[in-house]
């Protein structure tokens, strides 16, 4: 099934409204991808049950909402105007551009010799080097040119008149609003040491690989938190293991995801970012191979020195009872949250036999429960279903199917994942009870409709 999973979940995003290709009718934007219906409320799922495991639910950690435009200096500072490049290179006959890294990755995939070759470490000039050495073409058989340094941060420019308009970015991750209201955050809150920041909101990169649906896309949606400490009382190291096991709780426990689709890989010292000690990725098990989910860097205090140097205003911290003075250092946990809607839709997908239906944790599913009457031609069952649809939706995200056959119904609720169905049928008029309907297990039971709410409220929890 792994084979072509990619083109049927594909298939089955745009069927039934999870992701549309953003600006289809102009036909569509490289690497950009809208959420229709059923994933804009599938995402909105992901995001607040983030926001509640992070930040509602620990005394140690209070949100932030900064701007996707901020003071070009801050670039500058954190070293993306001079670091965040990505090796592109270039097919000599058509001039189509690739990352240079994903392409000899790509090339060597199925070759047993380089098997153990390890691309991330390569430096742009040893990737030159092997293409040369191993006369790596481009996927269209042509001579490639030696890689180059691409910066990933998209620019703009904010004034009116054409003269005094200054170049700004449109950021590359969100962490940096953090660093930048770190004083702020401290003046304005009695936060203790060791407490953390997040924000959710939109980054953007000028990617070169795309067509990886989701996965890599221009504009996306980061969850990133900065944890800062002291590094004279807390341990960096354990800082980190806690944090590792608290994302994979979050991507198992919370969204339901197969702990055999996960797995850790340290990063090694050649491929870690400029500003990190030591790096994780938590990897998934795309239908494309192993790639990296969700990220935790030891960021030490390389973020808050380079604006204070760069902004000429002190980021430390006096503690007011023994006015010791420190840099905080961070750990920072980052991912992705259209990446987490990713896996949630490829763990889920479930064929059995004609049946294919997306096995989502209810917590988590767009709409919770679907109320059909049995035949739409019927007054007294329509009326009676409605009712019940009326109910359960001031409790719960609640959907309505008249249309076509009840298979037919059932078919497009599996497919996007509701975990019940109530439908109300001849029985119901006489004695009250429905019977509700089991995704996962396509069996059905009677109950009261007295009883639906709780029912449901139970399994929900
Ligand atoms: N502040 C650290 C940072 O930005 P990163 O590993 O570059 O680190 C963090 O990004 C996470 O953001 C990744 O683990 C991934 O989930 C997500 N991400 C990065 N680039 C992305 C892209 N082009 N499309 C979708 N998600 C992306």
């Amino acid at each position: 099934m792994k084979d072509n999973l990619m083109e049927k979940i594909v298939s089955l995003c745009k069927r039934r409204g999870f992701v549309f290709p953003t600006s289809e009718i102009y036909g569509g934007l490289i690497s950009s991808y809208d959420y229709g219906p059923v994933g804009a409320a599938l995402i909105r799922n992901i995001r607040n049950l983030w926001w509640k495991e992070f930040i509602e639910r620990r005394d140690d950690m209070v949100g932030l909402d900064s701007q996707i435009i901020l003071h070009p200096r801050t670039w500058e500072a954190s070293g993306h105007v001079a670091n965040f490049n990505e090796p592109m290179i270039e097919d000599k006959k058509t001039n189509k551009r690739y990352r240079a890294d994903h392409l000899i990755e790509n090339w060597i995939k199925d070759k047993e010799q380089f098997a153990d070759l390890v691309v991330e470490n390569f430096t742009f000039e040893e990737m030159g080097k092997f293409i040369i050495d191993n006369k790596v073409k481009s996927p269209e058989g042509n001579d490639l040119s030696s890689p180059k340094k691409f910066n990933q941060l998209f620019n703009t420019s904010i004034g009116v008149i054409e003269d005094a308009k200054f170049e700004v970015y449109l950021r590359g991750e969100t962490a940096q609003g953090i660093f930048s209201d770190f004083k702020n955050i401290l003046d304005s809150t009695r936060i203790k040491f060791p407490f953390g920041v997040g924000q959710i909101g939109k980054s953007f990169r000028n990617e070169i690989t795309t067509g990886q649906f989701v996965f890599r896309t221009l504009e996306f949606e980061q969850a990133e938190i900065e944890y800062f400490f002291d590094p004279e009382v807390s341990d960096w190291e354990k800082l980190m293991d806690e944090w590792k096991l608290q994302m994979i709780s979050f991507v198992t426990k919370v969204l339901g995801i197969k702990n055999e689709n996960l797995r850790w890989r340290r990063h090694t010292d050649k491929e870690r970012s400029h500003y990190s000690k030591d790096t994780y990725d938590l990897d998934y098990n795309y239908p494309f191979g192993w790639k990296e989910l969700w990220g935790i860097a030891y960021r030490t205090d390389y973020d808050l020195k380079q604006h204070a140097q760069f902004s000429g205003v002190e980021l430390n911290y006096r503690d007011p009872i023994t006015n010791k003075v420190f840099i905080p250092h961070v750990i920072e946990p980052a991912v992705g949250i259209n990446r987490l809607f990713f896996i949630t839709l490829c763990d889920a997908y479930t064929e059995e036999g004609d049946r294919i239906f997306l096995k989502f944790n209810p917590k988590i599913a767009p709409y919770k429960v679907a109320v059909f009457p049995l035949v739409a031609n019927k007054p007294e069952l329509v009326s009676k279903a409605r009712r019940i649809y009326e109910d359960l939706k001031e409790k719960l995200v609640v959907t309505w199917d008249d249309r076509g056959n009840i298979g037919k119904r059932y078919y497009s609720q599996d497919e996007i994942g509701t975990p019940w169905c109530v439908t109300v049928d001849y029985q119901t008029l006489e004695d009250e009870t429905v019977t509700v309907r089991d995704r996962d297990t396509a069996t059905q039971i009677r109950m009261p409709i007295s009883d639906l709410d709780s029912y449901f409220q139970n399994k929900l929890k």
